[in-house]
Order: C-alpha cells, then structure tokens, then sequence
C-alpha cells in the first residue's frame, strides 16, 4: 500500500469533521464544456455540512468556559442535520442538550437525536394564526433558556460563529483547486454556508461567481413565502444572518427540479445525495449556457441520500405529488 495516501489515526470522532473530498464529476451533463466538481459534504461524521456550523458554535464556547461539561445545558430549535451535528458534538463533551422539535419532524430524525440521548422538547400545535411552527417552537426555546439554569442557544440563524465554519469549506474547495474557482454553487437556509464561502473567496480575492440555490416558496431573495416539500434548504422567515448582497447571482429551484436533479446525480454519477444537493444540479443545468467553456463550477452537496428514500427516492411520493411530469426524473436520456 502507497503509505502517501493512508490517513493517520485521528483523537476522537469530532477531529473527522472537514476535508470532505472534492469529486470531478464528468458525466453530470453530458456536453458540458465546464467541469463540474461534488464538495461532499456527507462525509462529515454527523451527515451533513451542518457539523461544521454545530461545531463551530459549540467548541469555541467550550475553550471560552462558558461551556461546561456536566453543567451547561445546550437548547436549539432544530430537528434537522444542525440538530444531528449538535447531538454528536453535545454527546462527545458530555453536555447535555435539549432540541425544540415539532410534530412534522421525521421519525427518522427522532430515533438518531434519541440514539444520541437528546433531549426532545415537542411542540405538537402549530401557530393559531399561521399555521407555522417555527414562532411557537422559538417561543418554547425562550421558556427553556428562563427555566434551565446554565442554557446556551446557538442560535444557528443569527450567530456568526455559523458562517464562520465555512469560511473553512471554501479555503479546502480552493486550495484543491489551485484558487481557480468560477463558480459556487451553494443551497441557502440560514445562509452559513453561503456567507462563509463568501468571506473567504472575497478575503482571497477569488474571482469566483457566488450562485445562491434557493427553493421556490423560501423568502430569502424575493419570493413569497409558499408550501415546500423537501427539508433542509430554504427559509419561511428570514435569518438575521440574510445579507442579500452576498450572492451574485441566485436560482430559485422548485421540488421538482430537487427530484430531477438528485435522480441524476445518483443515475449519472452513482452519488446518493439529499434534496438541496439535487437543487445545485438544477441550478448548474439551469445557468449552463452562461458558463464559459473551461470554467471549474463546484457544487455543495449538504447531505446524503439515506434520510430522503421514502420520499425523493420513492417512486411512489414523487407520482404522488408530481404525477404529470414523471418523463423528466425517468428518462435516462433525458434532454440537458
Ligand atoms: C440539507 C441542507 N441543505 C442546505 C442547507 C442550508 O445551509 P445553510 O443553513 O448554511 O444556509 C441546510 C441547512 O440546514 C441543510 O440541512
């Protein structure tokens, strides 16, 4: 064995966190004169990019004091992948934390924060007015923190420490890649990732084109807000991290084009991604005529595809919901 590529032991799972590899992609979009490149971000220990946001939030506090194992009580609204993120780390340190989660959360999600002995706090009844959950699970966030002596919220829509951790995921993508990046393109909930990205590429002086992937029904850049299907990406109120003049260009990218784009990359390049990965797909085929031949686009995969079987990769919800317009997610050689 070439000892140059054996990776050597690390302390601890949370040291596994970054350096996710970068994947040409040479057979996404056939014709294309660009190349495209994957920052798999699922290789990250909890699943997701999102390990990266918990622990820069957490670890930092922790080596301030104001942090302390056995003591301090973590609490976040989150059921999704900050919420697995989190739990690893909380685990790890012996912290305990507790997530505001609320009856649309997977079980699948349930049983993993459970496994990690989280904390669940339900919130079971949406807002009166409407509909939502997200001002009644925030308003439980601020009763636990009066109630539980030594809380700590991360806050992941508002604490720089958010972006701060993608600062990082940008320096790996362009020291890979000798700093020739063209074009980022980069899904958006709390924009973390997007801003990170882009205080590093803009630090640099990086001439890269940052591309916002938003879902229709999000109102992070213009839309209203509207019912959305797949989780992760997108926001229904926006994060006081939003700075809308971060991106220099931004795709909006229905349900639809996340099925579209996921059943490609898995078709195409054999890489089994969740749903805001499939948006980048989307996204790239969309602005494809614009990009120059020779240009290096990058696409940030969040999170892989186990969480989405039963419904992005089930045949049976995606003809459920979107019955009419199955020959774009079937045919294999579907038009680009
Ligand atoms: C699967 C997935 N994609 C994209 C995002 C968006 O990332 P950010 O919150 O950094 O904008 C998230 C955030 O949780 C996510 O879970």
């Amino acid at each position: 064995m070439d000892s140059g590529t054996v990776n050597r032991p690390v302390k601890g799972v949370l040291a596994t966190i970054g350096n996710t590899p970068l994947v040409e992609l040479t057979s996404l979009i056939p014709g294309f004169g660009g190349r495209v490149y994957g920052k798999l971000e699922f290789f990250n220990p909890g699943g997701s990019v999102k390990d990266r946001s918990a622990a820069s939030m957490i670890l930092s506090k922790i080596r301030s004091g104001e942090l302390e194992p056995g003591r301090s009580v973590v609490v976040e609204s989150s059921s999704g992948n900050l919420a697995i993120g989190l739990a690893q780390i909380c685990r790890y340190y012996g912290l305990r934390l507790i997530c505001v989660v609320d009856a649309k959360t997977t079980e699948q999600n349930l049983a993993i924060l459970r496994a990690y002995q989280v904390g669940l706090s339900m919130v079971s009844e949406p807002d009166a007015e409407t509909g939502e959950f997200l001002s009644v699970r925030k308003q439980r966030v601020q009763e636990l923190m009066a109630e539980i002596p030594h809380a700590y919220s991360p806050n992941q829509y508002s604490n720089p420490l958010n972006p701060a951790a993608h600062e990082r995921t940008m320096a790996e993508i362009a020291h890979a890649l000798d700093g020739k990046v063209d074009y980022l393109f980069c899904s958006t909930s709390t924009t973390g990732t997007l801003n990170g990205c882009a205080a590093y590429a803009r630090a640099q002086g990086l001439s890269t084109t940052l591309v916002a992937v938003d879902a229709v029904g999000s109102v992070l850049y213009g839309l209203p807000a509207a019912p959305r299907l797949i989780p992760g990406h997108g926001a229904s109120v926006p994060p006081a991290l939003l700075d809308p003049a971060v991106p220099d260009r931004v795709v909006h990218v229905s349900d639809l084009d996340c099925v579209v784009g996921c059943r490609m990359l898995v078709q195409r390049e054999a890489i089994l991604a969740g749903g805001s990965s499939g948006a980048t797909v989307s996204a790239l085929r969309r602005l494809r005529s614009e990009v120059p031949d020779g240009a290096t686009c990058v696409l940030i995969f969040p999170d892989r595809g186990d969480r989405y079987l039963d419904t992005i990769y089930s045949d049976g919800w995606v003809i459920t919901h979107f019955g009419e317009a199955t020959h774009l997610w079937k045919d294999d050689d579907v038009e680009v």
